[in-house]
């Protein structure tokens, strides 16, 4: 089939290149000439493991390109999917549905009568139902066709998802879809939830809601741990067991971040209290504010273990990604902290295997260096902020010798406690003693 998809950063990018590997022809457009050209030239201008080798590959085969033109996609494609971003809008929980407006707004102009437009984005209830509305009176079809992915395990998850989820009221058009995903559907593993609009746009933010909440969960116990003496890497473990709650997402640390999950629950509270429903969701107000509170706990940490003050103190910050495996910085709790820090008088090096570029850009008052040994070198306190698989395996004696006080806060709780210490090392963490 011949598809168009709309807006091709993390998620789009990956979407059009995982479309194609389908075996589908596919045309990525972005109003950024800058991406398009990258993508046409085969970079990925984000990090995305195997997501540069699945691109190259179906940009040899012809099946996939990039352009900038909107009569070119109105043109090319009998599906269109919307994958532009909708962040937090500035200074408001509500979310920015001004990149979604603008892309209708410009694809309807070149639709063609019987086209279907399949909306990816991360948007709040109702706004499927809204658009409908004008794609329909341009003679095209609305699907609403909730992405899970995670960065990290873009490519996986999008060619192998754990569910599909269509919602709309077009049975031709949710033909259309089960088509266009018909190599993923005809394995028989993957579950199709097809639905209405409302609901499939609430499967997303929903989902998003339950894994801050046990996130948070998890973290609110790392807060009463801290205070009884308790271990809280002992207690999700204990807890796990039970396979009614099961260990995933029960993880004690730095709390979440990223381009989705804040955003995502700030922008649920705030669609819930224009319909009225704000007492539904004002359990998500406390879970934001315990995973801000992780990041306040962390600097604390740090001024405790040197000596009650962070002034003239060398940190280094090892992370700037909001998670490992990505180049994501958005609303990075690593980078939260590595300012936190530096407000306080303490002198910064930051290190990260990928999110040096972005973070730079966003952050330039902090100084970055190119390895973990740089960072560390003549430093007072160690802070791993992000639990990049390099940091895990680092040994700490290695890094014991550049330092000048052997001090380290695991903030990801992923290094091994035992071994820090046994190399003489201070070890804190979040939630254990
Ligand atoms: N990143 C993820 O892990 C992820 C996962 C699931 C869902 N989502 C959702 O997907 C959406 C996109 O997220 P993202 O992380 O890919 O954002 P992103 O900022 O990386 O990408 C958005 C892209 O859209 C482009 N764009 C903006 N306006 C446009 C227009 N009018 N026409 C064409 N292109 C336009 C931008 O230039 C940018 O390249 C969001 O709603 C997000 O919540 C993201």
């Amino acid at each position: 089939m011949k598809l168009t998809v709309i807006g091709t950063g993390y998620l789009g990018a990956t979407h059009a290149a995982a479309m194609a590997e389908l075996g589908h022809d596919v045309l990525g457009i972005d109003t950024d000439d800058l991406k398009v050209k990258r993508l046409n030239a085969g970079e990925v201008p984000f990090f995305e493991p195997g997501l540069p080798e699945l691109l190259r590959r179906n940009l040899d085969t012809g099946r996939l390109r990039f352009t900038t033109s909107y009569d070119e996609i109105g043109a090319f494609g009998e599906v269109h999917f919307i994958c532009v971003g909708t962040p937090q809008k500035k200074g408001e929980y509500a979310a920015d549905l001004a990149y979604v407006n603008a892309s209708v707004e410009s694809l309807l102009p070149v639709l063609r009568p019987g086209s279907v437009v399949v909306g990816k984005s991360t948007v709040p209830a109702g706004t499927a139902a809204r658009l409908a509305e004008s794609i329909e009176a341009a003679e095209g079809e609305l699907v609403w066709n909730p992405e899970f992915l995670r960065e990290g395990f873009a490519v996986d998850d999008t060619l192998r998802p754990d569910r599909i989820v269509m919602g709309g009221h077009s049975e031709r058009a949710i033909a259309k879809l089960h088509q266009v995903y018909e190599p993923i559907l005809s394995g028989g593993t993957t579950p199709c939830v097809v639905t209405d609009f409302a609901t499939a746009e609430l499967v997303k933010v929903a989902a998003n809601s339950f894994l801050a909440t046990k996130i948070s969960f998890i973290n609110a116990m790392a807060e009463v741990c801290e205070t009884t003496g308790a271990d809280v890497i002992q207690l999700a473990e204990a807890l796990s067991h039970d396979t009614r709650i099961g260990g995933r997402f029960l993880h004690a640390g730095l709390g979440f971040g990223g381009g989705c999950l804040p955003k995502d629950i700030r922008a649920f509270m705030a669609r819930a209290g224009e319909l009225g429903v704000d007492q539904a969701l004002s359990f998500l107000k406390e879970i934001d504010a315990i995973n801000l509170r992780r990041r306040g706990r962390m600097v604390e940490l740090a001024r405790e273990v040197c000596d009650g003050s962070l002034a003239g103190v060398r940190v280094a910050v090892l992370g700037a990604a909001f998670k490992p495996n990505s180049d994501d910085i958005r609303d990075s709790p690593a980078l939260d902290v590595a300012l936190a820090v530096q407000r306080s008088g303490a002198a910064v090096r930051v290190y990260d295997p990928q999110a040096m570029d972005n973070a730079r850009k966003d952050f330039p008052t902090l100084a970055y260096v190119p390895t973990a040994l740089k960072a560390a070198e003549d430093a007072d306190v160690v802070l791993h902020l992000t639990e990049w698989q390099e940091f895990r395996e680092m040994h700490p004696s290695v890094l014991g010798e550049v330092v000048r006080e052997r001090r380290i806060l695991d903030g990801r709780n992923a290094l091994d406690r035992e071994l820090w210490r046994g190399e003489g090392w201070v070890y804190r963490a979040l939630g254990r003693h």
